[in-house]
């Protein structure tokens, strides 16, 4: 048996055993999950882009079929309803002939809206887990995505079973290889709409495959968090280039971050610095300590290159207690990774859902779980001159800290983020993506 058979079948045995206690948390026989339905745009005859429930996705590495289902009861063997339409419009998926296909009895179901006869006929001991609450309360079902269950469910998927790991490492890879291909592009004087396609052509995946919107920003544009253009013109220089990109495997997720430039000085010396804050912050992912943790390590690590680099005058306690790490690292340290790229369950404290929100501080904090083996997390620390925070700081108090004439110098090159996706095991952590050499 191959090693991938035999860790795919472990992983279907872990979702029975954590879909048995859901299942006796709320008293009931079974789940049923829907993997979606296609939606329409308005007006109009052409269909959005199909995103898969996750919670179907994490049975099946079926990512591309709306209209099927999943009949789980986490002790029988799970009934798959397959979706195979007669359609000459569009392509018809074959029959399932993959690894996973033993793990489940398998129905085709040619028409959408003929599913009911394949699923249990008492609706009232089964919930309908998915998006499509209509479609649950035509076809019987009262209760839908109940709490407890998701709740269960999440907070347990947190802890990735070795298929798991083995899909992100894949993702991974796919993604280092789009990096490297980026990089080139950047360094060749490219545009960001030619990198992005250098990029999706190293990985082989389309925009719509990829985990999530790719951020592919030069020069300022590097200051904006969540940059979604891609500039067809080549600027008249490309100083700087930020990419924050993924790729999947299997609908397991990677999320990488890099920053280069093409000249000597302050802002090559601040990527190189940030570099070794990144790498000191993924060794602080021990377990049982708290996540929180790391976020202000990564505070304390901004403030001493701020203070080495001359851009604040200030001690880095002073610095911190004042609120200015935050004007130049806005967000969150990391998060889950895994199914979505914000994997969920990070703002928990038990596997009830009770929650446990991040300090006032750190709003934008996705995680305060404790770390514990088998979580995968990003680390992805981060350092942006951004026109609006800088406003806001320079009429504070604070302002006569600040080098303003070296902000000037940096702001054309917008800013930094290094983001590593990282196993925590119990005796050591394993950086997937610097494993596979992208530095
Ligand atoms: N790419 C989104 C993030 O880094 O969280
Ligand atoms: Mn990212
Ligand atoms: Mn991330």
């Amino acid at each position: 048996m191959s090693s991938q058979l035999t860790t795919y079948q472990e992983h279907i045995a872990t979702l029975q055993s954590r879909t048995k206690e859901a299942l006796q948390r709320e008293g009931l026989d079974g789940l049923v999950i829907h993997s979606g339905q296609g939606k329409r745009m308005f007006l109009d005859d052409n269909y959005y882009p199909f995103t898969v429930n996750p919670q179907f996705k994490a049975w099946v590495p079926v990512v591309d079929n709306p209209n099927c289902w999943l009949v789980v009861n986490g002790e029988d063997k799970p009934t798959l309803i397959f979706y195979r339409p007669e359609d000459f419009w569009h392509k018809v998926p074959p029959v399932p002939q993959d690894f996973w296909v033993e793990s489940f009895n398998i129905v085709m179901l040619a028409q959408a809206d003929a599913v009911e006869k394949h699923l249990p006929y008492d609706k009232a001991r089964y919930a309908y887990i998915g998006e499509y609450i209509e479609v649950a309360k035509a076809l019987g079902f009262d209760n839908v995505n109940p709490d407890r269950v998701m709740h269960y469910l999440h907070y347990q998927r947190a802890y990735k079973t070795d298929y798991e790991l083995d899909c992100m490492r894949q993702a991974n890879k796919i993604a280092v290889a789009g990096h490297n291909a980026a990089q080139q592009a950047f360094l060749a004087g490219k545009s960001e709409f030619e990198i992005n396609l250098a990029y999706l052509s190293a990985c082989g995946q389309g925009d719509n495959e990829v985990p999530y919107n790719s951020i592919v920003a030069l020069n300022e544009h590097a200051a904006i968090l969540h940059y979604m253009q891609r500039d067809t013109a080549v600027p008249s220089e490309s100083r700087s280039f930020l990419i924050d990109a993924g790729a999947s495997f299997h609908g397991y997720a990677a999320d990488i971050t890099r920053t280069y430039t093409n000249q000597d000085g302050l802002f090559a010396d601040l990527i190189a610095q940030l570099n070794k804050v990144t790498l000191s912050l993924v060794d602080a992912l021990k377990p049982g300590t708290e996540y929180t943790n790391v976020q202000l390590l990564a505070h304390e690590g901004i403030a001493h290159m701020l203070k080495n680099s001359g851009i604040v005058n200030l001690d880095v306690a002073e610095m911190i207690e004042k609120g200015i790490t935050s004007t130049f690292f806005p967000h969150g340290i990391g998060h889950f990774l895994g199914l979505q790229v914000h994997d969920v369950a990070g703002l928990v404290n038990d596997d009830r859902g009770t929650p446990k929100a991040s300090p006032a501080e750190h709003p934008f904090l996705r995680c305060t779980r404790i770390i514990e083996p088998r979580q995968v997390f990003t680390i992805e620390p981060g350092l942006y001159f951004i026109d609006s925070l800088l406003r806001d700081l320079k009429a504070t108090p604070s302002s006569k800290f600040i080098n303003w004439d070296t902000i000037g110098i940096l702001r054309p090159f917008g800013g930094i983020r290094i983001e590593d996706n990282i196993i925590v095991h119990r005796d050591r952590n394993e950086n997937m993506t610097r494993d596979l050499g992208l530095n």
